[in-house]
């Protein structure tokens, strides 16, 4: 039988095998995958565990707080934040292309990375080099890329975690038999928080892909008011286990009409995308109740000044994708 505490007792053994007394290394992203693969190896090996988190200043409301708090709370995992906030603003201004977004995105995240990197293996000192990187890899990732050991290569254009060949680790991968439920479970059994466990998925990219159009401090300060409300209504209604996710975008470049008070607005309009989905391959939109729909709208157009109109998506992927970009 299918037991979380079997697990991780199994795989505690695997990775202290595996690893032995070398240093071992982890990028956070704040997801589900990341988070109980890092959590797992803390509890083999501990202190030889390092993980990083670059905080690229496109997560949602809370995101960064919650590895850098809670997770650390929870897990007594060593961790390096590097604040990258303004890199990354600084190599997405004057861009609108999505695939140049993501490029840029990919590729600052990468040098931020190799470059942490690099300082824990300063910072262990004399004779410690770091052999292992830790990644969040599961059984479906494993099968979509093929199979066998070879696949163990990271997916490379769906995760900003991709990392170059030149970086010469081993891979410690507790996760590659295991299911997203699992773990999920697994990750509940280690005491992740639950607001990690239960996280939907958030692309790599974050809101750097939600900006329609380029991506500034102003904006993405805009869209992280009007997304943190539609998530807790979505919460405050029971609905996050009934919907994959629900992005809110942020159609930067668009201004319209509205009346608010005694005055004429000209603001911008966010989009909400609700969806329903197996596996993200294909997805339908959701039939939230209107009454959640009314209240995000209120809530967002009151606390959002910047914000004077709430649209709802009603396309089906295919032909939409989830993501507006
Ligand atoms: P689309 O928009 O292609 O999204 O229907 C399918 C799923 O993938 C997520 N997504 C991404 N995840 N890096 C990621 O790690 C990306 O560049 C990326 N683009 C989309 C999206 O949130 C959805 O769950």
């Amino acid at each position: 039988d299918w037991n979380a505490g079997n697990v991780v007792a199994e795989q505690v053994d695997k990775i202290r095998a595996q690893v032995g007394d070398a240093r071992v290394i982890c990028g956070l992203s704040g997801g589900v995958d990341s988070s109980v693969a890092a959590a797992l190896v803390q509890k083999a090996v501990g202190s030889q565990l390092t993980c990083v988190f670059v905080d690229h200043g496109l997560l949602r409301s809370g995101e960064a707080e919650q590895v850098e708090k809670d997770f650390v709370a929870a897990t007594g995992v060593q961790l390096k934040v590097v604040d990258a906030r303004e890199r990354f603003l600084h190599a997405l201004a004057g861009h609108t292309d999505p695939e140049t977004k993501r490029k840029i995105i990919g590729r600052e995240f990468i040098r931020v990375f190799e470059q942490a990197a690099r300082e824990v293996v300063a910072e262990a000192g004399e004779g410690e080099e770091v052999k292992f990187l830790v990644q969040g890899t599961l059984y479906p990732d494993v099968v979509e890329s093929g199979g066998g050991e070879g696949a163990a290569n990271i997916k490379s254009h769906h995760n900003v975690g991709g990392l170059p060949d030149d970086l010469q680790f081993d891979l410690v991968e507790p996760l590659r038999t295991l299911f997203k439920d699992e773990v999920r479970a697994v990750g509940l059994e280690l005491g992740v928080p639950e607001g990690i466990v239960w996280r939907q998925p958030f692309p790599g990219p974050g809101l750097g892909i939600r900006i329609i159009g380029e991506v500034t401090a102003e904006r993405l300060d805009i869209l992280r008011a009007a997304d943190v409300i539609a998530r807790e209504e979505l919460t405050r209604a029971g609905l996050d286990r009934d919907i994959w996710q629900c992005p809110v975008v942020l159609l930067a470049d668009v201004r319209s009409v509205g009346v608010q008070g005694d005055g004429r607005t000209y603001g911008h309009p966010v989009v909400l995308r609700p969806v329903s989905s197996e596996d993200a391959m294909t997805a339908d939109w959701t039939r939230l109740p209107y009454d959640v729909l009314a209240t995000i709208s209120t809530r967002i157009t009151n606390e959002v000044p910047e914000v004077n109109r709430v649209v709802l998506d009603v396309t089906s992927k295919p032909p939409g994708t989830i993501e507006w970009e």
